[in-house]
């Protein structure tokens, strides 16, 4: 039988697990929840994940802009998410089950993997990024076993207060005006390259965001020129992106 995995990601970590999860099961399609607008599910698949990041202790936009569009043909198979987050996971997948519900469908186990917090526009990136991810691949071969398994878990509503905080965070956060591009910029395009929603133009060798960032911060992260910054706030900050997924495999997934 076949599977597919849908996975959001800025910074790598999201499509690590979504990878390894696909090669971990076999015969499974890697799809990404940044671009498409109307995916249709045609094949029986026997699991259908969700891999994504934790956005202000809820989905990024996208995924839940993904989620109401996508078309579901299979009700019968199993369904999974896996949330990537930096420490606190919020409503993460019980906002996604709940989305689920909405369209008939059961979310039959949701698992979340702490990794490296990314959000750089407000903190620095911590220093102990190896033992970290060494806690999540261990966490990750679990999750697998789970996954292989079928296991159920019971997934609770989304907390109704986290849910305002996340819903006013969404709504007014609005960042990628105040992101700037200094003279260190060589017009390589790897800023566009690893966007997930297209949101980059490259024009007179210089990226141009337009109105869609979902603020993943990939093209801070990924820039190898530490050019663009939010404020004046990243400048000192050190970049993250995770070690195994390099901006080619990003943008591969990304614009496959
Ligand atoms: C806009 C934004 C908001 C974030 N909010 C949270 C949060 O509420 N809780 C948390 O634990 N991590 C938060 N993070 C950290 C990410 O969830 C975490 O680093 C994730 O693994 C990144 O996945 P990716 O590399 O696939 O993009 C946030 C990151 C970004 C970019
Ligand atoms: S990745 Fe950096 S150096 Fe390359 S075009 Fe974008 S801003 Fe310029
Ligand atoms: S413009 Fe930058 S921060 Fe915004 S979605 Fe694209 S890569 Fe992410």
């Amino acid at each position: 039988m076949e599977n597919i995995v849908f996975y959001f990601s800025g910074t790598g970590n999201s499509l690590k697990v979504a990878k390894t999860l696909a090669k971990e099961l076999g015969n499974c399609e890697i799809v990404s929840m940044g671009k498409s607008e109307k995916y249709n599910v045609i094949k029986q698949y026997d699991t259908i994940g969700f891999v994504h990041p934790v956005y202000y202790w809820g989905l990024p936009k996208k995924v839940v802009e993904f989620i109401k569009n996508v078309n579901f043909n299979n009700m019968s198979s199993y369904y999974y998410a896996i949330a990537t987050y930096g420490g606190i996971i919020g409503n993460g997948n019980r906002q996604l089950n709940k989305l689920l519900n909405e369209r008939n469908i059961i979310l039959n186990y949701g698992g979340k993997i702490r990794m490296v917090a990314n959000y750089i526009i407000n903190y620095d990136i911590f220093n102990n990024i190896s033992k970290c991810l060494k806690r999540a691949d261990k966490k990750l071969s679990s999750i697998i076993s789970d996954v292989r398994n079928k296991k159920n878990n019971k997934i609770k509503k989304p907390n109704k207060k986290i849910e305002q905080i996340y819903q006013n965070a969404v709504q007014s956060i609005s960042l990628v005006q105040d992101y700037n591009v200094n003279d260190n910029c060589i017009g390589c395009g790897i800023c566009k390259e690893v966007c997930p929603v297209g949101n980059i133009e490259i024009i007179n060798k210089k990226p141009v965001f337009n109105n869609k960032c979902e603020c993943c911060v990939a093209c801070i992260q990924y820039c190898p020129r530490q050019a663009i910054n939010y404020k004046d706030k990243t400048q000192k900050r050190k970049r993250y992106t995770h070690p195994e997924i390099s901006y080619t495999e990003l943008s591969k997934y990304n614009n496959k």
